[in-house]
């Protein structure tokens, strides 16, 4: 069994005060790419790396990741392009036909796990399609543009979709390849399988497993891994 995981990392900084690349950042003095990117080098259930950078910085990417981190298992340095969804098709054209799994994971989320990496890619093998998330906390609305609350949604059946998200390779090739043939552009990756009728089955993850966007975000990740060094498994 061959599992390929597809790292985007090519957002750029809009949503970060200072405009730097939110996967550039340093937490806990380490970039976060690299935290994530760590996690998969160690990771026994992941044969093969696929990241997907800017292309301007990809000789910097290289230079840095690849040789001086010694990061054995990327295997490809890929060009992102305008949305994720671009970049992550960028990513899927680097996996090889020998790959059964492939697993998608945000750069900008660097408190991934082994054990959830494995979970994901075992019930991707067993059930051809997974998303990992966890139950909303808040109630969520649906608001019109003028601002006035339309409709207020039943929370029991609500979750957080988060990544990783794994498939079986010609499960997730066919979905992007639909995809394309109709222009469609999803949040998430589960969401293009979704669309074929092909059933997805969530597992839940940890509301530790944050992805990175706001400076707020940024606080949290520094106490978070303040706490993972003490021992707490988060
Ligand atoms: O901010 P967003 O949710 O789009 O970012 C999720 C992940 O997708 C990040 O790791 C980011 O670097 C990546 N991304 C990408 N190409 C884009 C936009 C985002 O690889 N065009």
């Amino acid at each position: 069994m061959t599992t390929v995981a597809i790292i985007p990392a090519a957002g750029s900084g809009k949503r970060m005060q200072g405009g730097l690349s939110k996967q550039y950042l340093p937490v806990d003095g380490k970039m976060i790419l690299l935290h994530t990117l760590s996690v998969f080098e160690l990771s026994p259930d992941i044969d093969e790396i696929v990241l997907v950078a800017p292309e301007e910085d990809i000789p910097m990417i290289r230079q840095m990741i690849v040789e001086h981190r010694g990061m054995s298992k990327v295997r490809h340095v890929m060009a992102g392009g305008k949305q994720r969804q671009d970049s992550v098709r960028n990513g899927l054209a680097a996996v090889e036909n020998q790959a059964d799994i492939v697993l998608i994971h945000d750069a900008v989320r660097p408190f991934i796990s082994e054990n959830l990496i494995r979970l994901t890619v075992q019930e991707a093998e067993k059930h051809g399609a997974v998303a990992v998330g966890m139950p909303v906390k808040d109630t969520i609305k649906r608001v019109d543009p003028g601002g006035w609350i339309v409709e207020t949604l039943n929370r029991q059946v609500l979750w957080m979709t988060q990544t990783p998200q794994a498939f079986k390779r010609s499960v997730i090739q066919e979905a992007y390849r639909r995809a394309d043939e109709d222009q469609f552009y999803g949040t998430d990756d589960a969401s293009l399988v979704e669309r074929m009728g092909f059933r997805v089955k969530m597992i839940a993850a940890s509301y530790a497993n944050i992805k990175i966007t706001t400076p707020e975000d940024l606080l949290m990740a520094e106490f978070l891994i303040k706490r993972q060094k003490r021992g707490n498994v988060s």
